[in-house]
Parts: structure tokens; sequence; C-alpha cells
């Protein structure tokens, strides 16, 4: 009932009547009241007038299906899963794609008492200031053809930050969101396979939204960016959800259309890797070198100072004059 009311305020953009709610929704006009404190009480602005009834004039920046939005015929964000506190996305993800959920839901949480980041890292996300998601996906692919998608999900979230704010980020390799020269976003994404068929995909994707730069602990301070640190004013999680959601289905089509080639061809437009020097430090060697391209499965190609080209798959990848990697 309270949905309902919702959608006719949200209808209508101007006064209902108490009345009119109560004829159309079938409901006493106490009821109708109820639901409509029970409504401010989650965040809705709505105004009341004696004579006009009830006017709808502010939203709360939620993340739940009332307000995050896909359009018609959309798989990713289709279902959508929403928590107030959760340890992480992810793992709820992985237990519910372990369960058959639809290919495409989306768990989002206000708070992550336990947010990962990569290489077991952990991820701060205890406010509800940024965007915290993850989707759940059943691709046809081989399991070695799986990084793609991580790289396919890094250039969603830059597609859909330009398309509801018009704010241009980078990536670095091999899917971090930069903004300025510090990190707005990361990506994690888990795999369950068997040889030769992946049983579901989990991308979990961490946004620094509305946090000031006390809102980040004290060693990410110099390292973190927010959108809005970096423009002054807040900005709607929700709409920049379903704005990233909408992206994603599309690299995603792309994707199973086998149009690599194109995917990888935005990931370098994005890129703040190519063409820059880069220090690589993985379990068994560190170097120095010039970043080249993304090879088409993913693999970051770094020539070293001796002229030799290798590839990166793993590991950490450290972009000079980002996030603390200065000159010497
Ligand atoms: C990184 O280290 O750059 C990746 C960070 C990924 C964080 C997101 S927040 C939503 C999802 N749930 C998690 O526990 N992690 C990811």
């Amino acid at each position: 009932m309270k949905k309902l009311i919702l959608h006719t305020l949200k209808e209508k953009q101007g006064y209902v009547s108490g009345e009119e709610l109560s004829n159309s929704l079938g409901v006493s006009r106490t009821a109708v009241w109820k639901h409509i404190n029970e409504l401010r009480k989650e965040g809705y602005i709505i105004e009341s007038s004696s004579k006009k009834g009830y006017r709808l004039t502010g939203l709360p920046d939620i993340l739940d299906g009332r307000e995050v939005s896909v359009p018609d015929g959309q798989q990713i964000g289709r279902e959508l899963v929403h928590f107030a506190d959760i340890d992480s996305t992810n793992n709820y993800a992985k237990k519910i794609g372990n369960d058959g959920c639809p290919h495409g839901t989306v768990v989002t949480a206000e708070r992550q008492t336990l947010g990962r980041g990569r290489v077991g890292r952990l991820w701060q996300s205890d406010n509800s200031r940024g965007l915290w998601f993850s989707i759940v996906l059943r691709p046809d692919l081989e399991p070695e053809k799986v990084q793609i998608i991580t790289l396919a999900a890094s250039v969603a979230v830059v597609e859909g930050i330009i398309e509801v704010l018009d704010i241009n980020c980078g990536i670095k390799w091999p899917n971090d969101i930069i903004l300025g020269s510090c990190k707005l976003g990361g990506i994690l994404t888990e795999l369950s396979a068997e040889p030769g068929h992946v049983n579901y995909v989990v991308v979990g994707i961490g946004l620094n939204i509305n946090q000031d730069s006390g809102d980040f602990d004290q060693e990410l301070q110099d390292k973190a960016a927010s959108l809005k640190l970096f423009t002054g004013k807040t900005h709607s999680r929700a709409k920049i959800l379903s704005g990233i959601l909408k992206s994603f289905e599309k690299i995603y089509t792309m994707l199973l259309a086998g149009e690599t080639r194109q995917i990888i061809d935005k990931w370098n437009k994005y890129s703040v890797t190519v063409g820059k020097e880069v220090r690589i430090i993985s379990r068994e060697v560190e170097y120095i070198g010039t970043a080249q391209s993304v090879a088409l499965d993913g693999k970051l190609v770094v020539k070293c100072k001796d002229g030799t080209l290798r590839e990166v798959s793993s590991g950490e990848v450290q972009v000079r004059g980002l996030m603390g990697y200065a000159r010497d």
C-alpha cells in the first residue's frame, strides 16, 4: 500500500487529496495518513495541506528498488536486494549466486562492516556516503576469459558517471576509477567456476560519492577522492547507480556479442596507465617500465628498461604521479 501511495504521489507531481488516495486505493484516510508518516520517516519529504492534500517534494537517497530504477527489459538490476547494513555485498552476492539467483541481480548496502578490496585489503565503506554494490552475472564464457568482464565493468562505471554527471574519470589498470590523481572507486571481481564453465561472476563496485575528507581513514586521506570533494556538492547515489547499471547493461551486451576489441578500445580511451611509467609489484618480482597497451585477454603489456616486453596479469601496478607514487 505504501508503495502505491508513493507511486501515486510521484505520478501526480502535485497535490493529491487524502480522499482521492483513500478512494482510489480502497483504504481509510487514517490508513493513508499512517503510510504517509512512515514514508516521511524513511526520508521522503511530503507536504500536507488541509485543503489540497499531500505533495511529494523531496526524495531520500536510498539505494533500494524505489529510488534505483532500470529501463524496462534491462537485465542488470531487474532484481535488486538492498541492505541497510551487511558485512560485504560481495559475500551476499556469492551466497545468492550459489543458490541460483537470476543473472543481473544487484545487491546494494548503505553500509558494509567488512567491505573487501583487491589483494585481501579492507575497503572502507562504514557509512552511507558511498555506493557499495555487487552484480551477479552468469556469462557463457570460459573461465580464462573472465578478466574482460572486469575491464568492461570499469568502462561501465566511467561511462555511467559521464552520463549522469558529465564528469570524466580515468581507469588505472586493471580497474581502479581515478578522479584527479586520487582513487574514486574500485572493483573486486570474484569468480565461481569449474573447468571450462563459469557458474557465476560477482562484480563488486565501491565508489566514493558524498564523503568529506574527514570521512576517510587517516592513511587514505591523500589517496582517496569523492565526487563531493571534487565538485563541492552532494550527489544522488541512487541516480548514479541507475546510470551505472544502464551503462553496464550496454557494455555487457557488447561483450556477449563478441565485441572485445571495442571494449578494450574504450578501456584504452579512459586509461590513465597506458603510456605512463609504472612500477610492477608482484609476489616474485618488482620492476619499473612503461605501460604499452592492454591485450585482448586483459593483461597489461609493459616495456621494461632493457626493451623487453612483459605481460602483467596480477599483482599491483603503481602509476607515476597517481596515489602517492611520485617522482623520486
Ligand atoms: C579495490 O580494492 O579497489 C576494490 C574495492 C571493491 C569494493 C566493493 S564495495 C562493494 C563490494 N563489496 C565488497 O566487499 N567489496 C566490493
